[in-house]
């Protein structure tokens, strides 16, 4: 936390969050505008809660719906207009609710239909849309329709899963990547049969080519459109098509995985039934998790002409940093051809965290005490100045740093545990283990939400399903709320600024001192408008060499207490700075 702060010019902050809060959530058209198909979803910046670890209202130790309501207005006052909802669909959470038993009903730890319907309310109020996750690769193996599918081979719900009767052998390997023993089929007596789970055992897959499931699925998509949910984030959605002559595959194949499992044949049938019997109905913005093997696959998916979905969210920018850092060439490069790729045709998402992977400063910037919050702030820079609708990962706008678990009791996600289990079983050095995880186990995105300084970080008043970071006495909302210069405030001060300038959502963008080990600078341009980027990546003062050293030009931010500084651009970034200026 920073020591700067300077009360007496609370009262005047106090005035300019109030202007965010009654601000438009989505940009004006300005006169003079000529921007090529315009859409909501690509002008609004999504914030993504994870209910389980956001508010617990009724002091069970797990969040809840009536938690993320109490709330609703600090969510406003960050100037985010979509929020994504991880799944809050009724599981017995084995995988913390992509696992689900019933898709038309609330998991009774985050409460009831009424508390879903007060949320959604209370949202739409503020002028906050809701995607809801979809989770339809596969479903829980306590819902109805596995029950009835495994309980007789003659079933009508046989065919909503994968089944391989074992009287013709062993199936094919498929990898698992949840299980124990990382095998896809699980053997069920009761038919004599295995089922196919590529995630865990309690998550059956689904059997796409049956009609049947299709429509169940498109009518509960549905019932949600109906209720006035805002759109759909489509859970491992690149994998619901399949081989289902299950094909042998090359040995070592789960190396590389989503090659064999992504974009089979048959899924852009399935999007474009989904879309014409759905989504063309109704108003809602839809993205997949996961954009397929090949930028083409990618743009297949999302290209308007071929009616499937809105926007394409792809890993090769988060997969590029690993336990031992990353090469800021490489992260540069990736994001650049994406952005080329997708210049003219398609829309992405632009994200660096997320539930599945550790938190965003600790991952990609620097959580030493000196370092976390100045490139927790560049991080943000970079990720509401790039062409595409960000996503941005609830805790991350305090700059939350991942827990320093050292023991496997500390864990709860199942990934990790059976992935542990499995290590234990192949004898590997579990000492190596604990530290890779200590990085990237999910868990570490997953520690509740630091409210304040009181027990449990305010998150709750009975024993959190996981631990808390010892850190919340000093990161925590309360204490950035009083801090103008704090994480929190300048992450409004960012999405007010992506809001008031449309150039940072279709600008062109730039890439500009290419080679440069620690900066990424870039322009983004729109309309006789030009915004000038440069985010100093590394914990070293660092020089800058593009067209616009020293020339004149608006800084409109900066990451440094006291930085409004001149108004040359400069020729080397601080440690960790991000400048914004707008060129003259
Ligand atoms: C991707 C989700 O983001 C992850 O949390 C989940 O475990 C798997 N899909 C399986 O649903």
């Amino acid at each position: 936390m920073s020591s700067f702060s300077i009360s007496r010019f609370r009262a005047l902050f106090g005035v300019f969050f109030c202007s965010i809060v009654t601000a438009q959530s989505f940009a004006q058209t300005n006169p003079g505008d000529s921007i090529k198909d315009r859409k909501w979803w690509k002008e609004a910046v999504v914030y993504q809660i994870y209910p389980r670890s956001f508010k617990d209202d009724n002091g069970d130790g797990v969040g809840d719906l009536k938690g993320i309501i109490s709330k609703l207005d600090y969510i406003k006052s960050l100037g985010v207009n979509v929020v994504w909802l991880n799944p809050i669909y009724s599981s017995p959470n084995d995988d913390n609710g992509y696992d689900v038993s019933d898709y038309r009903n609330i998991m009774s730890d985050f409460g009831t239909m009424a508390d879903f319907d007060e949320l959604l309310k209370g949202m739409h109020q503020r002028g906050i849309k809701l995607v809801m996750d979809l989770v339809v690769n596969h479903s829980s193996d306590e819902h109805e329709w596995f029950k009835q599918s495994r309980s007789s081979r003659t079933s009508p719900y046989r065919d909503y899963y994968h089944w391989w009767n074992a009287e013709n052998g062993k199936p094919p390997y498929r990898y698992s990547l949840f299980d124990v023993n990382h095998d896809a089929w699980r053997y069920d007596s009761l038919t004599n049969a295995y089922y196919l789970h590529y995630f865990s055992r309690k998550q059956p897959d689904l059997d796409w080519e049956n009609p049947k499931l299709r429509q169940e699925v498109f009518n509960m998509m549905k019932f949600w459109a109906d209720k006035g949910i805002d759109g759909f984030r489509m859970d491992a959605f690149q994998y619901v098509a399949k081989d289902t002559t299950w094909p042998m595959f090359p040995k070592g194949f789960e190396k590389n995985f989503n090659q064999y499992y992504g974009m089979v044949t048959g899924l852009h049938g399935y999007l474009q039934e989904m879309h014409k019997e759905v989504l063309a109905k109704y108003d809602l913005m839809t993205v997949a998790e996961g954009a397929g093997n090949t930028y083409e696959d990618a743009h297949n998916m999302v290209d308007s002409a071929r009616r499937e979905l809105d926007m394409a969210y792809a890993f090769d920018g988060i997969d590029v940093a690993k336990q031992d850092g990353y090469s800021l060439l490489k992260f540069k490069r990736i994001f650049t051809r994406w952005d080329s790729v997708f210049a003219d045709q398609g829309w992405l998402s632009i994200f660096l965290a997320n539930h599945d992977n550790a938190r965003l400063v600790s991952r990609f910037g620097n959580d030493s005490r000196e370092f976390r919050e100045v490139s927790s702030k560049m991080l943000s820079t970079f990720l509401m100045t790039m062409r595409g609708t960000p996503y941005y990962y609830n805790g991350d706008e305090l700059g939350m740093t991942n827990p320093g678990f050292t023991k496997i009791e500390d864990y709860r996600d199942k990934a990790t545990l059976n992935e542990y289990q499995h290590m234990l079983n192949i004898h590997a050095d579990m000492t190596a283990y604990l530290k890779e995880i200590a990085f990237s186990s999910r868990d570490n995105a997953r520690t509740p939400f630091q409210w304040d300084d009181s027990q449990n970080a305010g998150f709750t008043t009975g024993i959190p399903w996981i631990k808390v970071n010892p850190n919340y006495k000093t990161i925590n909302a309360a204490e950035e709320e009083k801090d103008p210069n704090s994480c929190l405030n300048y992450f409004r001060r960012l999405t007010k600024l992506r809001r008031d300038n449309l150039v940072f959502v279709y600008g062109k963008y730039t890439l500009l001192d290419k080679d440069n080990p620690n900066i990424y600078a870039y322009t983004r341009e729109l309309n006789g408008k030009k915004m000038l980027v440069m985010l100093n990546f590394s914990s070293k003062t660092a020089a800058v060499n593009t067209l616009y050293n020293s020339v004149g030009a608006n800084r409109l931010l900066d990451n440094y207490v006291g930085g409004a500084g001149s108004n040359k651009v400069e020729v080397s970034l601080r440690p960790y700075e991000a400048v914004i200026y707008q060129l003259r």
